[in-house]
């Protein structure tokens, strides 16, 4: 039995023949594709741009790059939003499905193509109204509704940055990006409903902006049963769409117009904003979800990630739209009232295509088969992973319980820094278990030590892009220096912060961050956050973060803590600290264990080595310690 087991998690999996025949790569094409794409990277990203974006006017050069600075496109005019709508309702799919929208109570709602063109129009008319103009950054603070997409489709088209701060964020981590950002109009809705609960969204916005200047304008989409009375610098989401023109031309963008910015943990005790600029990140998105999620046209598409985070950037919005594909939003938990939720949301809207999480996943294995079985899962085709390492015996689960052995897993490998997917074995080639894959068109990536040398095949080393990629992070906000970090780090390339292997046959597999940046269920967190958060309790002096394996999460948060002089460890205290974090940085970053010390292992310099922390933690040898200080 347990060979049995084993013979199945090394096996290579070939796709099954009823999905290469929809596929639009075929066997064969990414040899003869990727190849192209490296030795002739202008022709070959020239060609795709002009052949599935629409220019208002053509680019002039495909690529300029002064290490560490790049561009691409140079010259050419476009908006991400007429690509995502305009041009298909001009091909015929005004009366297509573009979302459709579920929730706990199974509710529902769906909006055309040609219904969203005309909300979006509106609401970037009544974003200008407010004074909004191009360059300027709106603040979304939303939970998955089709307002939120809205929100974010009427900045873009009218060329203003948006910045969406996931919706479990606290107040105060809210409130440092709307600071860092300089938003003068943020975005939210009255509530949500997560495991029956509502949760009051505005509220946090509401605590969020209560020190920052009264200029800043708050728009609030009310849902069923609010009565809000708004004060003076309060507007209505549905009202002020409402008393617009349905027309808005486009804001014609220059290729490198900034789109967006979206924060993310690094090892610093400060988010950073990661910047995206209009054309690149159009084309990635795009590109990645015809061939790697091969989206066909009546196939219905489901994302879980939030539009909080890169994923839902991505996944829930550019890329499927840009495709002009049917889109399946959820507000709500996954396995709330019951864990057959998401399994009963597949059979009833027969979805083709469905990307998640390993957290997700093993989060299903763990409620059992049952759940799973009661439902008819036979439209899916094509099911993704994302986010952090998948386990082979989650990957295994995956495949024969909800693809049943007749889907193709497409595990895919990115940052929010990335764009888009990099690394991923497409749809028409062997899967591994456990390997995200090869690299995507046009994306070099190399396991090199740490003076950029390439390892030979699997030896574990720092995971390096070689090259720019149309989708790279063109900035981080207000910070240059922090940019050219990443291409700085390791040689001239560009440094994703992760461990990988590559085997013989070029399948990377990724082992987890090679920095201070923990992945609790796929969302990053920096240790150092989480440590200053601990610290400004009044009773703590010292602190230090890691993370530990977890069944589930795939990382847990552990925190060693240091009280201040006289200060008595306590139960109560624990609560006390778990509670600031909350305050501080939101439930996702609160620790579940807090042991409390006497002293940190440092360096002589005063670092807290974690490393050690670690080690001691789970019981693995400690390693070199001849820089320590105790
Ligand atoms: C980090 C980026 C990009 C979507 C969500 C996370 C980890 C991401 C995988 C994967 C193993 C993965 C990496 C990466 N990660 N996808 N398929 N296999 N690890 O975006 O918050 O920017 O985090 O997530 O460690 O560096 P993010």
């Amino acid at each position: 039995m347990e060979n049995e087991i084993l013979l199945k998690l090394n096996k290579v999996y070939e796709p099954p023949t009823n999905i290469l025949d929809t596929l639009f790569l075929k066997k064969g094409d990414y040899e003869k594709l990727y190849k192209e794409s490296i030795e002739n990277p202008e022709a070959f990203w020239g060609n795709i741009a002009e052949n599935e974006l629409f220019w208002f006017s053509k680019f002039e050069k495909v690529m300029e790059w002064n290490h560490p600075k790049y561009q691409w496109f140079v010259g050419g005019k476009m908006n991400i939003t007429y690509n995502c709508l305009d041009r298909h309702i001009k091909n015929g799919k005004r009366n297509k499905v573009a979302y459709i929208y579920t929730n706990e109570d199974n509710q529902e709602a769906k909006i055309t193509y040609g219904e969203l063109f005309e909300s979006v129009c509106r609401f970037a008319n009544g974003l200008k109204s407010l004074g909004v103009k191009k360059g300027d950054t709106v603040t979304i603070n939303m939970p998955m509704m089709i307002e939120q997409i809205i929100a974010v489709l009427a900045c873009a088209r009218i060329g203003a940055i948006h910045s969406v701060v996931f919706g479990g964020f606290s107040p105060q981590a809210l409130k440092i990006r709307i600071q860092d950002a300089n938003s003068k109009v943020v975005i939210t809705s009255s509530w949500t409903k997560r495991r029956g609960k509502k949760i009051f969204l505005k509220s946090i916005v509401d605590e969020a902006v209560e020190d920052i200047p009264k200029d800043i304008k708050i728009i609030v989409a009310q849902r069923e049963g609010d009565f809000y009375e708004y004060l003076e610098n309060e507007i209505d989401f549905h009202k002020l769409m409402e008393s617009q023109s349905p027309v808005c031309e486009p804001e014609w963008m220059d290729s490198e117009d900034p789109l967006f910015i979206l924060y993310t943990s690094g090892t610093t005790g400060k988010p950073k904003g990661v910047l995206h600029s209009c054309a690149g990140y159009n084309l990635q998105t795009h590109i990645t979800s015809k061939y790697i999620f091969n989206i066909n046209e009546d196939d219905i598409f489901w994302c879980t990630a939030d539009i909080g985070w890169i994923t839902g950037h991505s996944y829930v919005v550019y890329g499927p739209l840009s495709l002009g594909a049917t889109i399946l939003i959820v507000e709500g938990a996954p396995d709330y009232p019951d864990p057959g939720r998401w399994w009963k949301i597949v059979d009833k809207y027969r979805v083709n295509v469905f990307y998640t999480s390993p957290t997700a996943i093993r989060m299903f294995m763990k409620h059992g088969v049952s759940w799973t079985q009661k439902f008819d899962l036979s439209s899916l085709k094509i099911l993704g992973t994302v986010g952090e390492p998948i386990n082979p015996e989650a990957w295994l689960w995956y495949y024969e319980n909800i693809g049943r052995n007749r889907c193709v897993i497409v595990d895919t490998w990115w940052q929010t820094e990335t764009g888009g997917h990099m690394i991923s074995t497409l749809p028409s080639l062997p899967q591994k278990p456990g390997k995200a894959g090869l690299p995507f068109f046009g994306v070099k990536a190399e396991v090199v030590n740490k003076k950029g040398e390439i390892l030979p095949p699997n030896t574990v080393g720092f995971l390096i892009i070689e090259k720019p990629w149309v989708s790279a992070l063109r900035n981080c906000w207000g910070d240059e220096e922090r940019f050219k970090q990443y291409w700085s780090e390791i040689g001239n390339f560009y440094f994703a912060g992760d461990l990988a292997a590559k085997d013989e046959d070029g399948y990377i597999m990724i082992l987890g961050r090679a920095d201070d940046v923990l992945s609790v269920s796929g969302h990053r967190i920096g240790t150092a956050e989480v440590e200053s958060a601990i610290v400004s309790h009044k009773s703590v002096a010292e602190a230090a973060v890691i993370g530990k394996p977890h069944e589930i999460k795939g990382e847990s948060i552990k925190a060693f803590v240091i009280l201040k002089k006289d200060i008595e460890p306590s139960e109560d205290l624990k609560r006390e600290i778990k509670f600031q974090v909350r305050k501080e940085l939101g439930s996702l970053a609160v620790p579940d264990e807090i042991e409390f010390v006497e002293t940190l292992y440092k360096t002589r310099s005063g670092k807290i080595m974690r490393r050690v922390l670690k080690a001691r933690e789970l019981g693995q040898p400690i390693g070199d310690i001849s820089t320590l200080e105790d």
